[in-house]
């Protein structure tokens, strides 16, 4: 089969995966490398894993990440830089003044984007800001600095790194609904007041048969916005046990996700959060539910990987 990183291309399009560094080799990394053409660091890049210590730094898997990345001519995608998860503690139990968390962003974001400036094509500068109902989320730096917090990463994350596509990423925004269309008003205001962002991540963290039936009309009015859209954290979840049933209509699912973002010129990459059953969040994160990534667990494609492949 021709990998789906060639049949991206043809289209236009790049496809990616979430890895984890110290698995790219054998059989996984062999498949991360022929069949993507984008690399997304599923934890290696969080602030929790670069900087566990304040002032002390682990960069080891971040930079093998990009250096097996540039060694297969893929692209990075940076994830991320401001969140409310996935912290180091030494952060989130430490009592700090505005002016102190003001300058503690500003400062992760200056190190960590300046580090790997001229190799990330995209940061996810700001992960989940909303509440499913459009408001925003309760979180340390929208507590503590407001919610022109986005607007100031934004900012320094540019600064750090003028060609880096900068972009804000959420989940349940496949579809038009209240939060993506909270992003969408967000992402208006920010070209509005000429803040540097580039595109809209939509993580499509899926549900069998529940791909949202507005997934392309929403894509299509991020992109008349004029910013890119991407799917950045795609996989589609199951209850267990899986059955030929289930994974056709996982098929289905991949490539209509697929197909939408083929539909739209500015859907720039699809990437799939993890792309065996065996390196997947779900089946830790959503008990009874797994076998959410279009290769099982033995590296086999699944009927999944043809729909995404269909698609292309
Ligand atoms: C997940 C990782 O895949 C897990 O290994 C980790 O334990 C928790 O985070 N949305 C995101 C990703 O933006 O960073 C999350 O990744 C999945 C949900």
């Amino acid at each position: 089969d021709t990998p789906l990183r060639d049949l991206a291309a043809a289209k236009g399009k790049v496809i990616g995966t979430a890895v984890t560094g110290s698995k790219l080799t054998g059989t996984y990394g062999d498949i991360a490398g022929s069949q993507f053409s984008s690399l997304t660091p599923g934890n290696a890049m969080k602030w929790e894993t670069v900087e566990p210590t304040q002032g002390s730094f682990n960069w080891a898997e971040a930079d093998q990440i990009v250096a097996f990345a540039q060694a297969h001519n893929q692209q990075v995608r940076g994830h991320t830089l401001v969140w409310h998860s996935q912290n180091p503690s030494w952060l989130t139990n430490g009592t700090w003044t505005s002016a102190q968390l003001s300058s503690l962003l500003q400062n992760h974001i200056s190190t960590e984007v300046g580090r790997y400036k001229g190799k990330i094509t995209a940061w996810d500068v700001v992960n989940e800001p909303f509440n499913e109902d459009g408001t925003y989320r309760s979180t340390l730096w929208y507590n503590g600095l407001g919610a022109n917090y986005i607007a100031q990463a934004l900012t320094w994350a540019h600064a750090a790194d003028p060609a880096a596509k900068l972009y804000i990423n959420d989940y349940n925004v496949e579809g038009v609904n209240a939060k993506s269309t909270a992003l969408y008003n967000l992402v208006k205001s920010l070209k509005a007041a000429g803040v540097p962002i580039d595109g809209v991540g939509l993580q499509a963290h899926l549900i069998l048969g529940q791909v949202p039936a507005t997934l392309q009309q929403n894509i299509q009015r991020f992109a008349d916005l004029g910013v890119d859209v991407a799917i950045t954290e795609l996989d589609v979840r199951m209850a267990l046990p899986a059955d030929s049933t289930k994974l056709a209509q996982q098929k289905a699912d991949f490539k209509s996700v697929m197909a939408a973002c083929v539909a739209v010129t500015r859907c720039v990459n699809v990437t799939v959060w993890g792309f065996t059953d065996s390196d997947s969040w779900v089946d830790s994160t959503f008990p009874g539910y797994g076998a959410a990534t279009p290769y099982d667990a033995n590296y086999a494609p699944k009927p999944a990987y043809y729909g995404l492949s269909e698609a292309l």
